[in-house]
């Protein structure tokens, strides 16, 4: 016996009725961002796993816990393979030897059997240089999660004699040698990608912010998207394993102004007009700074010192956490841990002047234009990109899941994952919960949204032989505007009135005599009012 198949756990379809306001939602986002000059972007829906780790951060939990990760089997042919590689690495390796020495940029690649040689450092290389080759494969392996046994696509061949003293310490230059008469060639692997479907779209809209170079037109790129996430977290109201968002980054050069407080106020700004139009009342707009990448890393040590004492009185995340990544302490839910938390040192305390004056310039900005908003400086943030200004807008009505949206800066983003400096703000508001929002604040009110949503018409064929003279009428009035359902010539009257009465404010008889005289017969449900129409009038009379 074959097993009902259903919707994986924490996925859901949407169905109409209430896709409909999905797509209101979806519109006046759609409306709202157009006024204030953002166009919309489309990023892939999955991405390199390395791409993740790197922005969001490996420490946080949607990184370390919740990302759907699988390592793709697609396997290029070997052409193909190598000469992606080519175009892909060079300038990974380049750059990847360069982070230590700019003599190593000139780099060339020839294509040889098997892979590809780094001629100028065959012949040029010193012992230091193969050593700092060796630690940029290692690196490069390491970012990019390259198993062991990943295909051998790309040789370095080393001079015998440097790599004689090369191999020597073994730790350091690791295996995967072949030793010719007077070379030693060093394998590259080609990583068979690690991929990942997006927990947030930040990563991907920088990402191609940087490969596009975007940057390069000298303006302030205002980018909005709306599209499923990703997150493997345990199913609740309000959260779900694959959830819609509606986001919006702004990035650009510094010269562009991407920096400047006003960018971070317009944003919020924008924010508390796109929920007014919504109609979504009773929000709070909760906000802090964590400070420049600097400050960070002083309240991280000062959280680190401060959480020595208490730590091993906390849950197991924050024990490990209070090691690596003290900041993420603050995310913590545990209820037992809360307290300790709260009397942690506050990151308001280690911001630095600069810092100070950045918030500062957005708060002011913000009274003037009478967005009110809550200070909360326990407000770090489950992703560990942001700098500077954070905020979360909540919901009462939502329950645990009460956050509506969440956003903030991320100066270093573009940086962090190769790109040119591109300061940037931005934010994502969960579709779903926003739905979950106005669905019962529609059902307080009891809103008449059905008798709206109902079709100008339902035409009804009086026998199957009727049926494409009904598709012809039903072409006409579609073709003229208006929202018809189509009937079926073998249902009797009495089932087609009952249909059509569900789903139409009007019913369109189209029997043989209607169709020879050419008039038809017309009944209103709301009023009970029967009419003879004649067929050139019907897009007028059904227009009313
Ligand atoms: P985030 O806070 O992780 O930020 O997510 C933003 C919003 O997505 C949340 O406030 C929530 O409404 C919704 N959301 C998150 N997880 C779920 C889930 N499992 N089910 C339903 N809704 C969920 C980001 O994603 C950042 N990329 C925002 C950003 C953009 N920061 C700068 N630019």
């Amino acid at each position: 016996m074959s097993q009902t198949l259903k919707a994986v756990r924490g996925t859901r379809d949407l169905l109409p009725p209430e896709t409909e306001l999905w797509n209101r939602i979806e519109a006046t986002a759609r409306r709202v961002f157009a006024r204030y000059h953002f166009g919309e972007i489309r990023t892939p829906i999955f991405e390199d796993t390395g791409l993740f780790a790197r922005s969001v951060g490996e420490e946080t939990d949607i990184v370390s816990k919740e990302m759907y990760t699988w390592e793709d089997r697609a396997r290029l042919a070997r052409a193909e393979l190598r000469n992606a590689w080519l175009k892909e690495n060079r300038n990974k390796i380049s750059q990847l030897l360069t982070d230590d020495d700019d003599t190593l940029c000139d780099l060339a690649f020839e294509k040889a059997d098997g892979g590809i040689r780094l001629i100028n450092f065959v012949e040029n290389a010193t012992l230091s240089e193969y050593q700092r080759l060796d630690v940029a494969i290692k690196r490069y392996r390491s970012v990019h999660a390259v198993p062991p046994d990943r295909d051998v696509i790309g040789t370095v061949v080393i001079p015998k004699e440097n790599a004689r003293s090369a191999r020597n310490p073994p730790a350091e230059m690791g295996g995967g040698y072949v030793d010719t008469d007077s070379t030693v060639e060093r394998n590259f692997y080609f990583d068979r990608q690690s991929l990942t479907l997006r927990p947030e779209n930040t990563a991907g809209v920088v990402r191609a912010y940087i490969e596009h170079k975007l940057g390069e037109s000298g303006q302030l790129q205002k980018l909005y998207y709306i599209g499923p996430q990703f997150r493997r977290e345990r199913p609740q109201k309000g959260r779900y394993r694959q959830f819609w968002q509606i986001g919006a980054e702004v990035i650009g050069p510094p010269s562009a102004g991407s920096e400047s407080p006003l960018r971070d106020a317009e944003v919020l700004e924008m924010l508390a007009t796109l929920l007014d139009e919504l109609h979504i009342e009773g929000w709070t707009l909760e906000l802090n700074s964590v400070g420049s990448s600097a400050d960070r890393e002083r309240y991280n040590d000062v959280l680190r010192t401060a959480l020595v004492e208490v730590a091993p009185k906390m849950c197991a995340d924050c024990q490990r956490r209070a090691v690596t990544n003290p900041l993420r302490v603050l995310d913590c839910k545990v209820p037992e841990d809360q307290p300790i938390i709260d009397s942690l040192p506050k990151i308001t305390d280690s911001l630095d002047q600069e810092s100070k004056d950045h918030f500062a310039a957005v708060t002011a900005a913000l009274d003037a234009a009478g967005v009110a908003y809550k200070l909360n400086p326990r407000l770090v943030r489950g992703l560990d990109y942001y700098t500077r200004t954070t905020f979360e807008f909540t919901h009462g009505g939502l329950g645990a899941q009460n956050a509506l949206l969440g956003g903030g800066r991320y100066d270093g983003l573009s940086e962090a994952i190769g790109g040119p400096k591109a300061p940037g703000i931005g934010f994502a508001m969960g579709l779903d919960r926003l739905v979950l929002t106005l669905q019962s604040a529609e059902a307080n009110q009891d809103s008449g949204a059905d008798a709206a949503a109902k079709l100008e018409a339902y035409i009804a064929p009086l026998g199957e032989n009727l049926n494409a003279a009904a598709l012809v009428l039903a072409r006409e009035l579609r073709r003229a505007g208006l929202s018809i359902e189509l009937g079926d010539g073998s249902f009797r009257l009495k089932k087609s009135f009952e249909a059509a009465d569900k789903v139409a404010r009007r019913i369109v008889i189209l029997g043989e005599d209607e169709l020879q005289s050419g008039i038809l017969t017309v009944k209103d449900f709301a009023t009970g009012t029967q009419s003879k129409v004649p067929r050139a009038e019907l897009v007028n009379f059904l227009n009313q």
